[in-house]
């Protein structure tokens, strides 16, 4: 069975949405480690539970990366769990190269919004005070550029006129756990074939 590392720094329902899943048999991976940059994030407390190895790392002086050290520690922590692909899942860092390159096309994401459009935080508020109609969320391979690497899946969640950030949001998260999984049960199964800035999705 494929095996996968996370990366979190919150309260962790999208690792929560795919370790069910794993659990329940549902996803065919096996979860190595579980990583946060946060002290007692919910997301080190979620793996406890689940029975899964789990550690925060410091992630040093800078405020939006983790200095040099602390990558290298990372790099090392989730070479030695033996994982094939990492999995972002609310790691509010920059990865950087040493890190991108040390697992280069082996990285994934999620993030809410339907990008390209509204990159960076918050991207639900973004949305909703731009005046969009639909917002939603993207799980895509992670390269050097912020947001922008190639996309796997997207989910469309319309904006309501009595919306506010934090109702948009609950609808997204909702959302973020059904394609998070689905994406990763894709890639599990050799389904995923990046060309290009386009993934191709083979049928089974
Ligand atoms: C999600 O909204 C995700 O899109 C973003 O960070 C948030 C993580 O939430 N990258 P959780 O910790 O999985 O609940």
């Amino acid at each position: 069975m494929k095996r996968i590392g996370v990366l979190g720094s919150g309260k962790g329902s999208n690792f929560g949405a795919i370790a069910k899943a794993a659990a329940a048999g549902n996803l065919p991976v096996e979860i190595g480690i579980v990583l946060a940059d946060v002290e007692n994030a919910g997301i080190l407390g979620l793996a406890q539970q689940h029975g899964i190895p789990n550690r925060f790392v410091p992630p040093g002086k800078y405020r939006t990366k983790l200095d040099p050290a602390a990558e290298q520690e990372y790099i090392r922590l989730l070479r030695e769990a033996r994982v094939d692909m990492v999995v972002l899942a609310g790691f509010m860092r920059m990865l950087k190269q040493p890190f991108i390159e040390a697992f280069a096309g082996r990285i994934i994401n999620i993030h809410p919004s339907l990008l390209p459009a509204f990159p960076g935080l918050e991207s639900w508020k973004q949305a909703l005070d731009y005046g969009a109609r639909y917002a939603g969320c993207t799980v895509h391979f992670v390269t050097l550029e912020m947001d922008a690497g190639p996309i796997i899946l997207q989910a469309a969640v319309p904006i309501q006129s009595g919306d506010t950030a934090a109702t948009l949001h609950e609808r997204i998260q909702k959302e973020e756990h059904r394609i998070y999984v689905e994406a990763l049960r894709l890639w599990a199964e050799d389904r995923l074939r990046i060309e290009g800035r386009r993934v191709i999705i083979r049928n089974t």
